[in-house]
């Protein structure tokens, strides 16, 4: 059976000499047989006509916020839930960056600030509009909300002109929309617990001793495993991202030993377990009542351990549960990580080496090296956190059906 069969798919036509290429869309996602709905802006109907679409997707087709007599609107956030899946082909370089930039001026914008479901971006655009450094930080900033930018193609453009910024062919967005919904299935029934962000260990009412850690890779990781359809637990520390939805627990903690109640409670019934939390390894002895008032001379802090909660996990870790630890290293990065995976009792490591310009924290890119406890180690390539995640998380489903 077709895994686009029943999906209700949603679907977006911008202004574009591509909109041509959405009447072939539809008819290729009705054949399969998916649920077809489309939005068209004022400017795709100069391309293509609604009446086509219409015939082609068995729906009206819908442009305005409200009707043609101005008597109701037409519900964004209804026809935003009705949705599996929500693709825009073509999406033109304005309808990026409005999207981009939270922008709610037409019916295509409005349904796509309400939509919880995944959303499909696939742009076209003159090689030039394409390059430019507007467009760029567009999609990088799309990508970063978790949308999925799809590729532009290289050939002949509208202006003449050879270059990037086709939109993908109708056959090849098909193929990228099943593979979507068959792999949207392999965490299905999975219970995944995923800790997140940096602690925060009090020395008086207003100090802490905390880390950089922005919590990007741990948040991106739940993401991508919510879209393989997994039971996502995500506790985390003190950041700035907001909450992904769909999760099935989310937990809020600020210190090392509320991490470590949090994560031995959850871990229980986790059949995965990924700890990307930079926990804090000591704490002060003591914590102020008072703020500490300035003084002469020096201010020492006693600081005591903290709970090495992966170790702590890893010893009670049953053989039908996977654990994957994160190794933040400066020197011998491999040798150290590779001793973490060991006493740790890990099935995976994901080594990140602060030496690599653009990995380790804050930043939205990262490198790194996931080494498995038979001692396989597969690098990756500088990438979007987002990106890695996706990485981090196929890897981990073919240990599921190795
Ligand atoms: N970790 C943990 N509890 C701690 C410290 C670390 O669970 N108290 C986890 C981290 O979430 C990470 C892994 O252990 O998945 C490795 O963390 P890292 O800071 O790289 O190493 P440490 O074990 O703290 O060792 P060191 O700081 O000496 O490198």
């Amino acid at each position: 059976m077709s895994s686009l069969k029943g999906k209700k798919i949603l679907l977006g036509v911008c202004g574009s000499i591509a909109a041509y290429k959405s009447a072939f869309l539809i008819r290729l996602l009705v054949k399969e047989g998916a649920k077809v709905k489309v939005i068209m802006t004022r400017e795709a109907g100069k391309f293509i006509s609604p009446l086509s679409l219409s015939t082609l997707s068995k729906n009206p087709v819908l442009s305005e916020l409200t009707t043609a007599d101005d008597s109701r609107w037409n519900n964004h956030v209804e026809l935003a839930l009705w949705a599996d899946l929500f693709l825009i082909a073509p999406a033109s370089a304005n309808t990026i960056a409005k999207f981009a930039n939270g922008y709610c001026d037409n019916l295509l914008t409005a349904v796509y600030l309400s939509a919880r479901c995944p959303v499909f971006i696939s742009p076209a655009m003159d090689e030039d509009m394409w390059a430019h450094a507007s467009t760029k930080r567009n999609i990088q900033l799309l990508n970063q909300n978790g949308n999925t930018v799809l590729k532009v193609s290289h050939g002949e453009l509208a202006s003449g002109l050879i270059g990037e910024g086709r939109m993908m062919q109708p056959e090849e967005i098909i193929s990228l929309l099943t593979n979507y919904f068959n792999s949207s299935q392999s965490l299905k029934g999975k219970k995944i617990l995923i800790t997140a962000g940096p602690t925060y260990e009090a020395i008086d009412p207003v100090r802490f001793i905390g880390n950089h850690s922005s919590g990007k890779m741990g948040y991106a990781l739940a993401e991508v495993c919510i879209k393989h359809g997994a039971d996502v637990t995500l506790i985390s520390g003190p950041v700035n991202i907001s909450v992904p939805s769909h999760l099935k627990k989310f937990v809020s903690i600020k210190t090392a030993d509320e991490l470590f109640s949090a994560t031995t409670k959850a871990f229980v019934i986790a059949d995965i377990t990924i700890m990307a939390a930079a926990v804090a390894d000591y704490k002060p002895q003591k914590t102020a009542v008072n703020k500490i008032k300035k003084k002469e001379g020096e201010l020492n802090i006693e600081l005591v351990k903290t709970k090495d909660i992966l170790l702590e996990i890893g010893k009670k870790k049953k053989k039908n549960q996977l654990l994957i630890g994160f190794a933040l290293e400066t020197e011998n990065e491999l040798a150290n990580a590779k001793e973490k995976l060991k006493t740790k009792n890990l099935d995976f490591i994901i080594l990140n080496s602060l030496k690599d310009k653009g990995a380790g924290f804050g930043t939205d890119t990262n490198k790194v090296t996931v080494i498995d406890s038979g001692g396989k180690k597969k690098e990756l390539p500088m990438k979007m956190k987002t990106e890695i995640a996706h990485d981090i998380v196929n890897i981990i489903i073919s240990k599921l059906h190795a």
